[in-house]
């Protein structure tokens, strides 16, 4: 046939087929009538008598050796792999084309919920997110759960390194680029580290700033494409997003003038970047409200602390994480039959 070339991908099994019904049909041609002149005729006694000359048995032989080479090439060959031959062939005689029975699907292990929970604080300067953060960790501690508080930048050994460069006022005409990346780095050896392994475990992960910090201060408050910014940030930390993000906000003069000088890096940009980075996060609460609590941080702090524990009370486990059962299996079990 036309253009079937045997270095064409889709034409080797029949290149295949080819050779090997050339190799059968020579050997046939070339072995067959020495062997028969070989075994000569012969005389059976299968409690019949029975006669048979050497041409049957040679064309015996090689009628098996055929059949073989015909089991190979199907098993080479089978393009509907899976599918019972018999059923496929008859089938086809009836104009139609086999389909397999749906299989039930294989049972799914009882989920496992390994996954702890996350809780992200935000917002910007002097916004009290820190203390906010530490009350809801110790409340949850008093109910029982396993807390794990933690910030960004600078909550892993490498973190604190980046947090130094980051901060410094003597970190002059870093790129925002740069400066994006650097921040998730820290996010990445974070999350990795810190947040994921305390998940894992079961944990109630609390932190002081995480990816929408990034959204904001290097999106909008550097000017910079917030979709670029998420993309990258989604790579720094496989994706994982908070279960709930706590945003207080306070307008960026109240928020900068509770700070105590002197203040670092981001904090001494000019008032414009701090408006900038103000709006970043209350669009981005905007955008997903079911994802974030937003409270006006100049609102009494125990009517805060309140307000927070009534939205974590919401997204809490069972008391008793999966962890903590796993943990029990290592103690003699007794089960009911
Ligand atoms: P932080 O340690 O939370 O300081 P503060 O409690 O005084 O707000 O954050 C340090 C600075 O880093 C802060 O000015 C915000 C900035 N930042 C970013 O610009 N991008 C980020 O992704 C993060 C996490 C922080």
């Amino acid at each position: 046939e036309a253009g079937a070339t045997a270095a064409d991908g889709g034409d080797r099994p029949v290149a295949y087929l080819r050779s090997v019904a050339l190799v059968i049909a020579l050997v046939a041609v070339a072995a067959v009538p020495p062997a028969a002149g070989a075994i000569g005729v012969r005389h059976l006694d299968l409690g019949g008598d029975y006669d048979f000359d050497g041409t049957g048995a040679a064309l015996l032989v090689a009628g098996l050796l055929a059949l073989l080479a015909g089991l190979v090439a199907f098993r080479r060959l089978d393009d509907r792999h899976g599918v019972p031959l018999v059923a496929d062939l008859r089938a086809a005689l009836q104009g139609r084309v086999y389909t397999p029975p749906e299989r039930e699907p294989e049972q799914e292990p009882p989920a496992r919920r390994e996954r702890g929970v996350f809780i992200a604080f935000e917002g910007g300067e002097g916004a009290g997110k820190t203390t906010q953060a530490r009350l809801a960790a110790i409340w949850l501690r008093d109910h029982g759960y396993d807390v794990v508080t933690t910030h960004e930048p600078g909550a892993t050994k490498t973190g604190m390194r980046l947090r130094a460069m980051l901060l410094d006022k003597e970190t002059t005409g870093l790129s925002s680029r740069a400066e994006t990346l650097l921040y998730a780095a820290d996010r990445a050896d974070h999350v990795a580290n810190v947040i994921v392994p305390a998940m894992e475990r079961g944990a109630i992960v609390v932190s002081d700033r995480y990816v929408d910090s990034s959204l904001a201060y290097q999106g909008y408050g550097r000017e910079q494409r917030v979709e670029d910014i998420a993309e990258v940030n989604a790579w720094a930390t496989g994706g994982l997003v908070p279960d709930l993000t706590v945003l207080l906000e306070v307008p960026p003069q109240t928020g900068l003038g509770r700070l105590p000088a002197p203040a670092d890096r981001i904090e001494s940009e000019p008032r414009e970047f701090h408006e900038r980075v103000h709006a970043g996060f209350r669009a981005l609460a905007e955008a997903d409200p079911d994802r974030y609590l937003v409270l006006d941080a100049s609102r009494p702090q125990g009517e805060l602390s309140r307000e927070i524990q009534y939205r974590i009370r919401e997204i809490l486990p069972d008391p008793i994480p999966a962890g903590t059962e796993d943990a029990t299996s290592t103690f003699p079990v007794i089960t009911d039959y």
